[in-house]
């Protein structure tokens, strides 16, 4: 499963990506805004911190109007994914989008349903939003095992994207589940990695270490 961070802020993106395992970022409009930064200069940061797919979301509401935004924003860097959100106008602009070769992350899915038309008009990849179901008394893991079976199903290349994710089980689940892709926010990335014994168990290995005069393994000469 690929990991991505949701977020617009580059000192995530830069941590993240130090670790050498993030696949990608994706954004939207109320992340971006948060950071208070002109979206072109942001984007190209971001594109030059992470090697892979950069989601970036249009504004328009109207096809045409998606469209022309879609170009502009994947004309900056080969990184780009469009997002466009999942409206009759959005499905109108991914398939405009997805014929001229433009990758389309189509966002905001709740059922699905509208998994399968952004699948039909050519999406890159598809977001539902687990979090915000289960917010409303939802089952959002339940839609993603139902979205991933009829993909399968019909063999569609989209890939399942799975988005609003709250706390590390989700991202189990998501992968459990065979999702694609998995995008969460910082502060569950670096909860991904932790955990106390792990800290505890280290600690006591290098007291143990340290008590018994041990050298350091990288000064052992080779012989
Ligand atoms: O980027 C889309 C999605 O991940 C938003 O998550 O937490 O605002 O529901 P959230």
């Amino acid at each position: 499963m690929q990991i991505y961070l949701d977020t617009g802020n580059v000192k995530e993106i830069r941590e993240a990506a130090s670790l050498g395992i993030l696949d990608g970022v994706t954004t939207n409009p109320s992340l971006v805004s948060r950071e208070g930064r002109e979206f072109k200069d942001l984007l190209l940061e971001i594109c030059q911190i992470v090697d892979g797919p950069v989601s970036a979301e249009v504004v328009s509401v109207e096809a045409e109007a998606m469209v022309k935004e879609g170009r502009a924003l994947a004309k900056l860097h080969p990184n780009i994914v469009v997002k466009c959100p999942l409206i009759p106008e959005g499905l109108k602009a991914t398939k405009q989008l997805a014929s001229e070769g433009i990758r389309v992350n189509v966002t905001l899915c709740f059922t699905p349903t509208q998994a399968l038309l952004a699948a039909k008009a050519g999406a890159w990849c598809v977001s539902p939003f687990i979090g915000r179901l289960d917010d409303v008394s939802s089952h959002g893991m339940g839609l993603i095992r139902q979205i991933l079976t009829i993909f399968r199903q019909y063999q569609f290349s989209t890939q399942v994207l799975v988005a609003s994710v709250r706390h590390p089980q989700h991202v189990v689940e998501a992968a459990l589940a065979g999702g694609h892709i998995c995008t969460m926010p910082f502060s569950v990335f670096q909860q991904l990695v932790k955990h106390p014994l792990t800290d505890i168990g280290l600690k006591k290995f290098l007291a143990d270490w340290e008590a018994h005069h041990m050298s350091n393994p990288a000064e052992i000469q080779s012989v």
